[in-house]
């Protein structure tokens, strides 16, 4: 039998995330975004189905190039509006009591003191099930709204969130030493001062002088995600991340950059093993082939294809404008995600690549079509080039989880590709069987680092 797959639900609180258009369809609820209503019942509902993780995506801007039209992100309703997932992730933790809950959150938008002590507070809140998605930013607007002229150049970014994981690093791991707390009614002592530590971080971008001010929760560091790919993303994934998401246009290239990491996780001490890697793929099921066909040919034609090649351009930094679908990708230069024109070059063969070409690798080849048993089948192609979870991407909020609990779940159980039933404890527990991070990963080296000095 095969280990079972890791799945995740990959989520925005917003209508248009990655396939969109589909907010149009009426079969879907994800118009409701801003309704709490609607991410309880889907979190039960994951829950109920054995899901892992609940994954929100997350922008701080809207997508294009600097002084860009918001026109047409603003009309398609492409990621925005949209709402911050932290604030709803108590209320998720309230409703389940073994789903993982990631969100992901930029270094430009959150001042690490106040990022880590956001996240300590949830991660107590949902007893150690917090995942947080690590993303520099690609996006100029984000940037602009936090106070910057304009995006900070590709590598750059990756040295400056170096930094914002060392302050969060020394928050969380080292500023409370392990039974600093008390709680002593007999004594009045409620915590050992001699136990809590200022960081007194000084580096390029911050000043922090610490202590944190929330006690050690159930995994310290919550799980860090990655989803970078450029060269100089792998090497932050290699050294920080524990999962990470790829969006690979087939097995191969998933199993490529797999061992590109894998590589690099080698060279810092960490085991080959060290790294989840998470695969994101959206299903069409049916129960016969020409039922998929058919659902098949719904779906492509519910999508705006014009948003999907927005969005991928916004990705990118660059103003993909629709009459210029034939311009050769090389021609295009972009300080954002340079992993997705790599890919876009991957997958075209015998000819150049065109934006085109990036409009139908982001609407289709994340796209598993099949009956249930043929899409275990793939799924089994996708484990054995090294993937070890599924992001699942929806159509429709909550239909296309309903359905891939109800009709795909009871044969990938059978099939021995998912789990039956969940570990006890904290999500890096059950992912890892440990509650905390270990050595070699850098976190580990700050606990108890400020332990002989730094008196409060
Ligand atoms: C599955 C997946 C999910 C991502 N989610 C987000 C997100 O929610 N917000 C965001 O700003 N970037 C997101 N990204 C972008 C990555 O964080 C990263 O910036 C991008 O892959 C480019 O990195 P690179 O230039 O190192 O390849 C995501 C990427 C992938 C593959």
């Amino acid at each position: 039998m095969p280990q079972p797959l890791l799945y995740s639900a990959f989520v925005m609180n917003t209508a248009s995330h990655i396939l969109h258009g589909l907010w149009r369809r009426d079969d879907g609820q994800q118009l409701d975004f801003n309704a709490l209503a609607l991410w309880v019942e889907l979190v039960k509902t994951l829950e109920r189905g054995r899901f892992d993780v609940i994954f929100f995506a997350d922008v701080h801007g809207v997508y294009g190039p600097p002084d860009a039209s918001f026109r047409r992100p603003i009309k398609a309703g492409l990621q925005i509006p949209s709402n911050d997932p932290a604030v709803i992730l108590s209320a998720l933790a309230s409703h389940t009591e073994h789903l993982g809950l990631a969100i992901t959150s930029s270094i430009v938008q959150d001042h690490p003191f106040s990022f880590a002590r956001k996240l300590s507070t949830l991660d107590h809140a949902s007893q150690g099930r917090i995942a947080w998605n690590i993303v520099t930013n690609g996006l100029a607007n984000g940037a602009r709204n936090f106070g910057h002229d304009d995006l900070t150049p590709h590598d750059e970014r990756y040295a400056w969130a170096e930094e914002y994981m060392e302050v969060v690093y020394k928050l969380w791991e080292g500023s409370w030493d392990d039974g600093a707390l008390l709680a002593d009614r007999t004594r009045g002592v409620h915590a050992d001062p001699d136990k809590v530590h200022r960081i007194n971080h000084r580096g390029p971008r911050y000043r922090v002088e610490g202590p944190h001010l929330v006690t050690p929760s159930p995994q310290r560091t919550p799980l860090l995600f990655q989803a970078g790919s450029s060269p100089a993303g792998m090497d932050f994934a290699a050294r920080h991340a524990e999962a990470v998401f790829l969006m690979a246009p087939a097995p191969a290239l998933a199993a490529q950059a797999i061992a590109a990491i894998r590589a690099r996780l080698t060279a810092y001490g960490r085991a080959a093993d060290a790294i989840k890697f998470f695969q994101g793929l959206s299903f069409i099921i049916g129960s016969t082939e020409a039922e998929v066909a058919r659902r098949d040919r719904e779906l492509d034609e519910a999508i705006d294809h014009e948003a999907m090649i927005s969005h991928l351009g916004g990705v990118m930094g660059i103003d993909l404008e629709v009459d210029a679908l034939d311009r050769p990708i090389d021609t295009l230069h972009t300080e954002g995600a340079q992993s997705l024109l790599d890919w876009v070059r991957a997958s075209v063969h015998g000819r150049v690549p065109t934006v085109r070409d990036i409009g139908l690798l982001a609407s289709r080849s994340s796209r598993v079509s099949g009956t249930p048993e043929g899409i275990a089948d793939q799924l089994a192609v996708w484990q054995a080039a090294g993937i070890a979870g599924i992001n699942v991407i929806n159509a429709v909020i909550p239909g296309s989880y309903i359905e891939f609990i109800e009709h795909l779940m009871p044969v990938l159980r059978r099939r021995g590709l998912a789990a039956t039933g969940y570990q006890p404890g904290s999500l890096r527990r059950k992912l890892f069987g440990h509650d905390r991070l270990q050595a070699p990963h850098p976190a580990a080296a700050w606990r108890g680092a400020f332990s002989t000095s730094h008196p409060p």
